[in-house]
């Protein structure tokens, strides 16, 4: 793993210790090689049938790398109940929201953006965003964004592109968890610490932004 990931490592372990989840970062794997590693990948018929979903190559690549991430933080979580780690199935809802086969009480999140996936588990609610770090054109901050996200959004010129793409981030990961995808109004989603009801994390490296939102806890 390189040293993106190694940051994003780094980030995720400071929220293992606030949160109490296990997370997995994965490499995507290259084009050439990910049919390669999905049939080596012992992916059940149902897990088959969602990556069959997908033609595009670069696209198969970052879903199995979500689906392996996904084997791995699930493993962590076994392992922290003092458990075998065994083997999980991770089937998608009629929403694309995965789940952890036999596990209704566990809640677990991907994104993958870019050579990066990532996978989060919990036992309340999660979402978890990453993004590459990239200009927001002023029409996507004017669509999705309240009028005080804006205000924080552009309060610093120079730190216009690293808060849109946290806002972003943290729009995706509070509509992840909700598992309610294409249905939500973003502008709906309040985000801002004090304004959501939700737990919401962030943070950036050079390269990306990253949120994860969770229910509160007790
Ligand atoms: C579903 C959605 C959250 C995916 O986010 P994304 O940033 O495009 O992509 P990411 O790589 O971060 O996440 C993709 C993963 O989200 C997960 N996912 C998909 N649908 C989901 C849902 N309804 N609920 C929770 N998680 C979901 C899947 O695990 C998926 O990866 P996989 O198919 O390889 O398993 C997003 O596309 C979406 O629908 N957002 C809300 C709707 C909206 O208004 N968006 C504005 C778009 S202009």
């Amino acid at each position: 793993m390189g040293s993106a990931t190694d940051r994003l490592a780094t980030i995720l372990a400071g929220w293992t210790d606030r949160h109490g989840i296990r997370w997995a970062l994965r490499d995507v794997p290259t084009t050439e090689s990910v049919e390669e590693i999905a049939s080596c990948s012992r992916f059940s018929a149902s897990e088959l049938d969602s990556l069959n979903k997908f033609r595009h190559a670069g696209r198969r690549a970052s879903w199995v790398a979500g689906r392996l991430a996904a084997r791995e933080a699930v493993a962590s979580w076994y392992r922290g109940e003092g458990r075998d780690p065994g083997h999980h199935e991770i089937p998608a809802s009629r929403s694309g929201a995965p789940r952890i086969e036999g596990r209704d009480d566990l809640h677990l999140s991907i994104s993958h953006s870019g050579s990066v996936a990532v996978a989060v588990v919990g036992n309340r609610r999660l979402g978890i965003d990453l993004e590459a770090l990239e200009e927001r054109p002023d029409s996507l901050v004017r669509s999705f964004f309240s009028e005080s996200e804006r205000l924080w959004i552009e309060a610093v010129p120079s730190e216009r592109t690293r808060r849109g793409n946290t806002a972003w981030t943290r729009k995706e990961a509070v509509a992840k968890l909700l598992g309610k995808g294409g249905s939500l109004r973003f502008a709906d989603l309040a985000i801002l610490d004090g304004e959501s009801p939700w737990t919401i994390e962030s943070a950036s490296t050079p390269q990306h932004a990253i949120s994860l939102a969770l229910e509160h806890g007790n």
